[in-house]
């Protein structure tokens, strides 16, 4: 097993910038995540890692080796890729045990009769057993995602790369292989990582997320810290949801106090440590639908007022919709509250509850010392 070390790496096509400014740590024996939209980057980040592509700038560590100018198939990496990729004319066997076949330790093949216990215990793993005479056509989704999931793990690899795994499966099949995978991991106890879209899946299946946007790390840490501290307004808006209130800094402290554009002050705190906020300075006041409630028990607490737009009932509670002054925010609230749109509506939030967060998103990053992207200039 290995820790992966990242250091600067950046890697452009032509004019397009893919991933940039990359420092992160994966570490041994976890399973982390590269998590964002279509295009941000996740999948360019993959393929360094598996050697597919070299960087422009920067080195990429397997434990304290450096193998970056390493080809891909001596980093000894095992890889899933998005549309399975499996070969159509060949068994299921033959699929499983062609990496095995091409592959030399201290320059010796392995035996035919290693190969074939191998693949079968493959094959084991991943529940498929006494299919490995079939082709792919004659196998469902969720069937050819463990083939290829076994093809990548037969050859014993340190580190395993997922490409958006699930998402050619249906919602079922997503959550049963969503089990599969996380199962297989900590089974083999392999460093992991993971790519994917989908921030419910990211949560619920890492030990580590990345959370990525135009090429740049945004944040990267546990999944609790990704919701509850989020470090950027992209990654609070990408995770979970949230209301955004728009405003400006008029004083600074243990709570940050800040004039929102109607007029109203709300007392909150920032997730971001060591940002250097300034009074006068334009802001965005981040709050989750379930840290808003109808009743006050604390004189501290903030009370932000409104006007219902919508109530939805969704069986647990219901989202309330409301304006405050030209913002549309949402709460969550106990399903018996009996709401009307166009009623006035007063609802407080916990101080530590409000998410005080600065404009300019990995722009902001750099201005924080000590952050990975901290820069002087
Ligand atoms: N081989 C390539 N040639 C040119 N541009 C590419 C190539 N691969 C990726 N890109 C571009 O790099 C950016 C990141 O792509 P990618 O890593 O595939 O994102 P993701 O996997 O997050 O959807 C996108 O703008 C994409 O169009
Ligand atoms: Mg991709």
């Amino acid at each position: 097993m290995v820790t992966i070390h990242i250091e600067k790496v950046r890697k452009t096509f032509g004019e397009v910038v893919a991933t940039d400014d990359v420092n992160m740590d994966l570490q041994d024996g976890k399973l982390s995540t590269l998590l964002g939209p279509s295009g941000c980057g996740k999948t360019t980040l993959l393929r360094l890692i598996a050697g597919f592509y070299e960087p422009d700038y920067g080195r990429i560590y397997f434990d304290d080796v450096d193998v970056t100018d390493i080809p891909p198939n001596e980093r000894n990496t095992g890889m899933c890729f998005q549309n399975y990729a499996l070969w159509p004319h060949m068994t299921v066997f033959d699929n499983i045990a062609y990496g095995l076949k091409m592959k030399r330790v201290d320059g010796k093949r392995y035996t035919k009769d290693a190969i074939i216990r191998r693949v079968n215990e493959a094959l084991e793993l991943v529940r498929m057993q006494g299919l490995g005479d079939r082709t792919p056509h004659q196998l469902s989704g969720g069937q050819q995602q463990r083939v290829a999931l076994a093809r990548a793990l037969v050859i014993e690899p340190d580190v395993l790369l997922l490409d958006e795994p699930l998402s050619n499966l249906d919602a079922k099949l997503r959550n049963e292989m969503r089990e599969e995978i996380l199962r297989i991991q900590g089974e083999l106890g392999i460093t992991t990582v993971y790519v994917t879209h989908d921030q419910v899946e990211a949560l619920s299946i890492s030990d580590m997320v990345a959370v990525m946007d135009k090429g740049y790390i945004q944040q990267y840490g546990p999944p609790r810290e990704i919701y509850a501290e989020p470090q950027t307004l992209f990654v609070a808006d990408f995770i979970g949801k949230c209301t955004f209130f728009d405003g400006k800094i008029k004083s600074l402290g243990d709570f940050i106090n800040v004039e929102l554009n109607d007029g109203q002050v709300v007392s909150g705190r920032t997730p971001v440590e060591g940002y250097p906020f300034e009074i006068g300075e334009e802001v965005r006041c981040a709050v989750r639908p379930e840290d808003l409630f109808l009743t006050s028990t604390d004189p501290k607490n903030n009370e932000i007022s409104g006007v219902v737009t919508q109530v939805v009932y969704i069986g647990s509670n219901v989202e309330v919709f409301f304006n405050v002054g030209e913002t549309s925010a949402v709460a969550s609230l106990p399903p018996d509250v009996n709401l009307f749109e166009g009623e006035k509506i007063d609802l407080y939030a916990p101080r530590e509850d409000i998410m005080v967060l600065p404009l300019g998103g990995v722009d902001a990053l750099r201005k924080i010392p000590g952050h990975p992207l901290y820069s002087q200039s």
